[in-house]
């Protein structure tokens, strides 16, 4: 597993298949323990993951390390992190959809070694990756889709859009994401 999925990591480190690779200060891979149970999938590598080749280390990538914290979630123990683009697109805009289409082979690549059993689809941009829908994840966080292969696919808040709505009080964006992200913790916690 770990062979192959360094392999693409190498492919990611040079491709040139969209625009965004001659902007690119480093690609971004993939963060965690590569496991066949819990992937999160966000959107693209911001200034910070740009320059550090990390997922999620800015302060929405700190937010969302809490929040997998605090049902024992880390990336230093279970849960493997990604992004829909491997290359920031410049001043942080949302992904083209050709900058998406070049890149997905490398983001199907990861989950097709992976095979986890749980992909939470962190964000807009991932939710729409995923899945062909109208509705916004404000309608459709915290509940369980089938996935392409029979994962079970969650799409889950953007820590970025709780980092914009602080409040905590019930039905508040952080409430609903502390409701999701227990009840991940539970179907996690009933594979095998
Ligand atoms: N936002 C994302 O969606 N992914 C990152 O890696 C960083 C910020």
């Amino acid at each position: 597993m770990f062979e192959e999925l360094e392999k693409i990591r190498q492919q990611c480190a040079v491709c040139q298949k969209c625009p965004l690779g001659a902007t690119r200060t480093k690609s971004v891979f993939s963060a965690g323990v590569p496991n066949n149970k819990i992937v999160l999938i966000g959107e693209a590598p911001g200034f910070n993951e740009d320059q550090t080749g990390e997922p999620f280390v800015g302060r929405a990538g700190q937010l969302l390390d809490k929040i997998l914290e605090s049902v024992g979630f880390s990336r230093k123990e279970n849960i493997y992190i990604c992004n829909t683009l491997k290359c920031r697109p410049p001043n942080n805009r949302d992904p083209l959809p050709e900058e998406k289409a070049a890149c997905r082979e490398y983001l199907d690549k990861q989950l097709e070694i992976l095979k986890p059993r749980i992909i939470l689809l962190c964000g807009k941009v991932a939710l729409t990756s995923f899945m062909d829908t109208k509705e916004g994840i404000t309608k459709l966080r915290g509940r369980w889709f089938d996935g392409p292969h029979g994962e079970k696919m969650m799409p889950i808040f953007h820590p970025s859009y709780l980092l914009r709505n602080q409040s905590h009080e019930k039905g508040s964006p952080k409430w609903l994401m502390w409701q999701d992200i227990q009840e991940i913790r539970r179907v996690y916690d009933t594979l095998k």
